[in-house]
């Protein structure tokens, strides 16, 4: 089966209302990207580029959610407030909020039910610590992960997996291309025993840490990797374009 690759950028808390100038650069050269192009920019400004991105080849999208509809919750944003903005993703699980926030699997299995419910795509992000890699433990710790944050109705409509090892995460080095195949095969093992053959199959499957348009043309040439999850080079769109070109 072939699945069609998803170039997703993460910027994280950046960006201004300037930054609409990178937004339109990407909308431009959107339809000549070979592949599904996602941009999450902070909450504040997913109002302004989905509205400008409307019509677009270029998907806009969040970096996290509450899993309920609405109440009293300050500060924090429901998925119907971010579909109702315009988005049509949103990332759960980052590990900078599961760091951050001490968020837990359960949290992040809500957060894609929530998701869901709003009528949008699940983004759910799962990765080992260096301790964890270095004690040869990732396997099982990004099995578990995925177990306890990916609901067994997930399906290859409504959810994208992104493994993002956390030490590779803004530090400007990357599994080995062979670690990076292992890890992909092994989670899609992991999804066809969660999720049955079909829906395990069809579900993308991102890798994320330190892709920049030097290294995105072997990462995505790995075997089972279905694009990528792109934060500190996704914010020069010249160079989240390069990746996608890349793809
Ligand atoms: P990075 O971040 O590309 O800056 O390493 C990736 C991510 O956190 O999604």
């Amino acid at each position: 089966m072939t699945r069609r690759k998803l170039i997703a950028g993460n910027w994280k808390m950046n960006g201004l209302r300037a930054a609409v100038a990178e937004l339109d650069r990407v909308i431009e050269a959107a339809p000549d990207a070979a592949c599904d192009l996602l941009l999450c920019p902070p909450a504040t400004l997913i109002g302004l580029f989905s509205t400008r991105a409307a019509g677009s080849a270029l998907m806009i999208g969040g970096q996290d959610c509450h899993p309920k509809a609405a109440g009293a919750h300050t500060g924090d944003i429901s998925a119907e407030m971010l579909r109702d903005a315009g988005a049509r993703a949103v990332i759960v699980g980052h590990s900078e909020r599961r760091a951050d926030h001490a968020e837990t699997d359960a949290l992040v299995r809500d957060k894609a039910e929530a998701a869901w419910r709003a009528g949008m795509t699940a983004v759910i992000c799962v990765g080992e610590t260096e301790a964890q890699r270095d004690a040869g433990a990732m396997l099982d710790v990004v099995a578990a992960s995925l177990i306890g944050s990916v609901p067994e109705t997930a399906t290859a409509d409504t959810t994208v997996i992104a493994y993002e090892p956390v030490w590779a995460i803004g530090a400007g080095r990357t599994p080995t291309l062979a670690q990076i195949e292992e890890m992909h095969g092994h989670i899609r093992e992991t999804l066809r025993a969660h999720l049955g053959v079909v829906q395990g199959t069809g579900v993308r499957v991102l890798y994320g840490g330190s892709v920049k348009p030097e290294n995105a043309g072997e990462i995505m040439q790995v075997r089972g990797v279905d694009g990528a999850l792109i934060g500190g080079a996704s914010l020069k769109a010249a160079d989240f374009l390069a990746i996608a070109a890349a793809s």
